[in-house]
């Protein structure tokens, strides 16, 4: 018999770290280099199948990540599963917000919620200013998934998802 199972899954993170880059790798495996910043939030579903009888699918909430839109977060995370924080590898500043929203959703979201904390752009390993050690560290001593991918080139996006899929509780 088939296994099937939906989750929510939002997408939190400054703006311009990628995180509609990675949703759009995920969902359409593809990848722009100017790509428009989100304006309140975008929905869009996408498969994973897990082995031959089990297939999630995971409803994804990718919220914008400019300011302005701070206060709307809580809309979009309030009833995630699976929360995917992300900062960009060579911005300092977007660990320090990525940490921000894992208090954020420890305060605020369900409990039970799996959280995963991503680094995204190691294309860009040349200009990396967080270093692997540090952000992994720091995720593991709060018991949270941790994963490096570059939307860019596709490097561990697939992965990532899976990963969270077998976290998630299928009946
Ligand atoms: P907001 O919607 O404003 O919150 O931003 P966002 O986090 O959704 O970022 P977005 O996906 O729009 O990407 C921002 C910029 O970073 C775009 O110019 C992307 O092309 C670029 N970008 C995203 N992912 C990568 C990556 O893995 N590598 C590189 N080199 N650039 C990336
Ligand atoms: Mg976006």
């Amino acid at each position: 018999e088939h296994r099937f199972a939906q989750f929510k899954l939002v997408l939190l993170g400054e703006s311009a770290v990628g995180k509609s880059s990675i949703v759009q790798r995920f969902v359409k495996d593809s990848f722009s280099d100017f790509r428009e910043s989100t304006i309140g939030a975008a929905f869009l579903t996408q498969t994973v199948d897990l082995d031959a009888n089990t297939t999630v699918k995971f409803e994804i909430w990718d919220t914008a990540g400019q300011e302005r839109y701070r206060s709307l977060a809580s809309i979009y995370y309030r009833n995630a599963q699976a929360a995917l924080v992300v900062y960009d590898i060579t911005q300092e500043s977007s660990l320090d917000k990525a940490k921000y929203w894992i208090k954020e959703l420890q305060k605020q979201a369900r409990g039970g919620i799996i959280i995963a904390l991503v680094g995204n752009k190691t294309d860009l390993e040349q200009e990396r200013k967080v270093s692997s050690e540090e952000a992994e560290s720091f995720a593991k001593g709060l018991g949270l998934l941790y994963f490096e991918v570059s939307a860019k080139s596709g490097t561990g996006v697939r992965e990532c998802f899976k990963q969270i899929a077998l976290k998630m509780p299928i009946e």
